[in-house]
């Protein structure tokens, strides 16, 4: 069979194994794994990892935060961003606002990426807003359509859920079938503190690490979790920081339940003493904001036995602008909140992780690209090489040493900017066209595809009750969740 292009010699890596062969491609498709493919065009990959493009299941783009500031990166930046990073999926979020009407937001969100994204991409929703029309009729169809995960806040003033919206989302999402992904960080304490520390004079970002205590993150897991049980809905944990949170996720898992946990490069290579430099540090803030290495070392235990599923960006760009709190904007209070990750995640987890053999290659795939796909119902097509999969390829060096720059994102800056990465993404294959070749962009502008996910296991319930739902259920009373 004449192929339409081959990638030669190289060693492929898949979420299960590691084994040379030649990767074939027949329109946008994987059509071959073998040796000594043929094709029309050829590209020399030995010595060079062949592995799926990366999926980054977390990350904010065009999108107005929580606290109603607009992101530096719009969908052509970020993905450029991502495409160069060696991730060639992403999942955004819409993001509902108190007020909006969730249809409009959806429909909003896919008119901003059909034109300018050069990767393809599915959508989350933010909801902030549960009310009748949302619960009973956009979210229904917006699964329908595709979009079959939802976010939650349990903290920040104009997006926060109380418990009983929370169930409210959980009872739809579980109907309808969608995974609920919950930013667990109890409210209450950050605020009153945060509130005290600002009267108190002490306004530099240093301080927003220390408001969001770690027992404020593990108090909210546990909430959720209880209320995930009560309606036994699956859920998933974002943006995971934490030791004591990830041991709450551990004891859920423990008790048989369904919850998932993410992690983020900002959890494993940053601490607070990066937020510790003065005004500077708002450029490392974000929520939860980075630990200490107990926490990390945690981090990366919670992902090499399960704990934590998937790794993700949480990429939420923000130019000096929206970081540096300026004027009657005096606080870390007002600073923007997120730092920008997307074309770093996987450079700095094969350096950090495949590099120092603290995880294998296998483990990287799976963590940055099959878990995603599988999670969020986009497996096998994404985050997968095999034959009848998109041909979302990446081809990495892993000699390649640069020392960090500049990112492509829209914000200006980098965290991880002098850091010394070996591993390094040089071709990547979006769909069967290449859209980087050694270092340069060849992606037209819009290119990107919206995709639209199907059910996966995570999101089905396990079908038990808590005692109190037992109990209805023996005194024959129907309670519609
Ligand atoms: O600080 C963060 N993580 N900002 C992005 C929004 C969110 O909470 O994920
Ligand atoms: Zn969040
Ligand atoms: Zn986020």
């Amino acid at each position: 069979m004449s192929l339409d292009l081959v990638i030669r010699g190289g060693t492929v890596a898949t979420a299960e194994k590691t084994f040379q062969a030649d990767v074939g491609i027949e329109g946008d498709k994987v059509a071959a794994l073998g040796p000594a493919l043929s094709g029309k065009r050829t590209i020399d990959a030995s010595g060079k990892l062949v592995l799926p493009g990366g999926v980054d299941s977390h990350c904010h783009i065009e999108q107005l935060s929580s606290m109603g500031v607009m992101t530096a990166d719009d969908f052509y930046s970020a993905t450029v961003s991502a495409a160069y990073g060696g991730t060639t999926t992403v999942i955004p979020f819409c993001a509902q606002h108190r007020n909006d009407d969730l249809r409009k937001v959806l429909a909003d969100y896919h008119e901003r990426a059909r034109t300018k994204a050069v990767i393809d991409y599915g959508f989350h929703l933010i909801i902030a807003n549960p009310d009748e029309p949302t619960l009973r009729e956009h979210l229904p169809e917006a699964i329908r359509s595709g979009v079959r995960s939802f976010k939650i806040f349990m903290t920040y003033e104009r997006t926060r859920l109380t418990d009983e919206q929370i169930l409210d989302v959980m009872a739809a999402a579980r109907k309808h079938g969608a995974l609920v992904m919950v930013h667990a960080e109890n409210h209450g304490m950050i605020s009153w503190l945060a509130g005290r520390m600002v009267n108190q004079g002490n306004t530099l970002p240093r301080y927003h690490a220390i408001c969001h205590t770690r027992g404020s993150e593990a108090e909210a897991i546990q909430r959720v979790v209880a209320l995930a049980e009560l309606v036994d809905c699956p859920i998933l944990i974002v943006h995971v920081s934490t030791v004591e949170g990830i041991e709450a996720i551990r004891q859920a898992r423990g008790r048989g339940l369904k919850v998932l946990g993410e992690t983020c490069p900002q959890y494993l290579f940053l601490t607070a003493k990066d937020i510790d430099i003065g005004i500077e540090g708002a450029l490392f803030c974000c929520s939860p904001p980075p630990r200490d290495a107990a926490a990390q070392e945690a981090c990366w235990r919670g992902l090499k036995d399960g704990t934590l599923h998937v790794y993700s960006s949480d990429h939420a760009p923000y130019g000096r602008d929206g970081k540096l709190p300026k004027g009657e904007k005096t606080s870390f209070k007002e600073m923007a909140n997120g730092v920008p990750g997307l074309e770093l995640r996987l450079p700095l987890l094969y350096t950090y992780g495949v590099g120092t053999q603290r995880i294998t290659l296998p483990e990287f795939v799976n963590l940055t690209a099959t878990r995603h796909a599988q999670t969020y119902g986009l497996f096998p097509r994404k985050g997968s090489l095999a034959v009848g999969s998109d041909a979302d390829i990446a081809i990495w060096d892993p000699q390649k040493t640069l020392v960090v720059e500049q990112t492509h994102d829209g914000t200006g800056y980098t965290p991880y900017k002098g850091r010394k990465l070996t591993g390094w993404p040089i071709t990547v294959l979006s769909r069967g066209a290449v859209i980087v070749e050694d270092g340069r962009l060849t992606a037209a502008r819009g290119r990107g595809r919206f995709i639209a996910r199907e059910s996966s296991d995570a999101l089905r319930p396990l079908g038990r009750d808590v005692p109190e739902m037992a109990q209805l259920k023996a005194w024959q009373t129907p309670l519609q969740l």
